[in-house]
């Protein structure tokens, strides 16, 4: 059993954007723990989703936590406006900053936890030096803009290679892209206790099929666990 509850945290990319405010009081009514917002720019990643200004408009919706995924280059210039939209989470890529030390501190000067994403080539050396910095780690199963991709699963041993470097440090350790209930022990054993889902939440679009969704992939871990 894992002494730490696992944390799901449901992506609305995969969710009808056209209730976006209604979908995410229905998922968190299913067992969602966060909210993933994935933020694309068509620039660092080749898609474009929504802004802070959509965030703003949803925020009201649900007091969980907003876990808001940047996948936009640059991101200092806009960090103040995602703290302001009501983010609680703020993570960057490190691919997408020049600065990764100053991105991170940024964030947490804005009141907000500071995350760190790397792609699936990243390797996590990356992010040695910043440890003291951030609040969660999210490693990306899937080379982001998409959702509804195949898992990448060289991200299992990065899993464990970052759960050993963080030590005893409170961090979380994320994974997103492709998490399935087949996925979501192997990552679940290796060290993430943050799990991100589009498609595999999403799928069915009722209250009833997201709680069954969630549940399959919270017994699949517990499961293995
Ligand atoms: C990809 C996004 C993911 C995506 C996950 O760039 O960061 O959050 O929505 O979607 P699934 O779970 O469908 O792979
Ligand atoms: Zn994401």
């Amino acid at each position: 059993m894992k002494e730490q509850q696992l944390i799901i945290a449901p992506s609305v990319l995969a969710c009808d954007f056209s209730r976006l405010g209604e979908e995410i009081e229905t998922v968190v009514e299913a067992g969602a723990d966060w909210i993933h917002l994935d933020v694309m720019d068509g620039h660092f990643v080749p898609n474009i989703t929504f802004g802070p200004a959509i965030i703003q408009s949803v925020r009201g919706r649900t007091d969980k936590v907003f876990d808001c995924h940047l996948m936009i280059e640059p991101c200092d210039p806009y960090l103040a406006q995602f703290a302001a939209a009501g983010c609680d989470i703020i993570t960057v890529h490190a691919e997408a900053t020049k600065h990764l030390d100053r991105s991170l501190q940024a964030i947490r000067e804005l009141g907000k936890k500071a995350g760190v994403s790397i792609n699936p080539h990243t390797p996590v050396n990356i992010i040695e030096n910043v440890l003291d910095r951030l609040d969660l780690i999210l490693l990306m199963s899937v080379n982001p803009g998409f959702g509804g991709q195949r898992f990448i699963p060289s991200v299992v041993d990065k899993t464990r290679s970052i759960k050993q470097m963080i030590g005893n440090r409170p961090i979380d350790i994320e994974i997103d892209g492709g998490v399935t209930p087949e996925t979501a022990p192997l990552v679940a054993a290796a060290g993430a206790n943050a799990l991100v889902a589009g498609s595999a939440i999403f799928n069915g679009g009722t209250k009833k099929a997201y709680s069954e969704n969630i549940i399959a992939i919270r017994n699949a871990v517990n499961e293995v666990g």
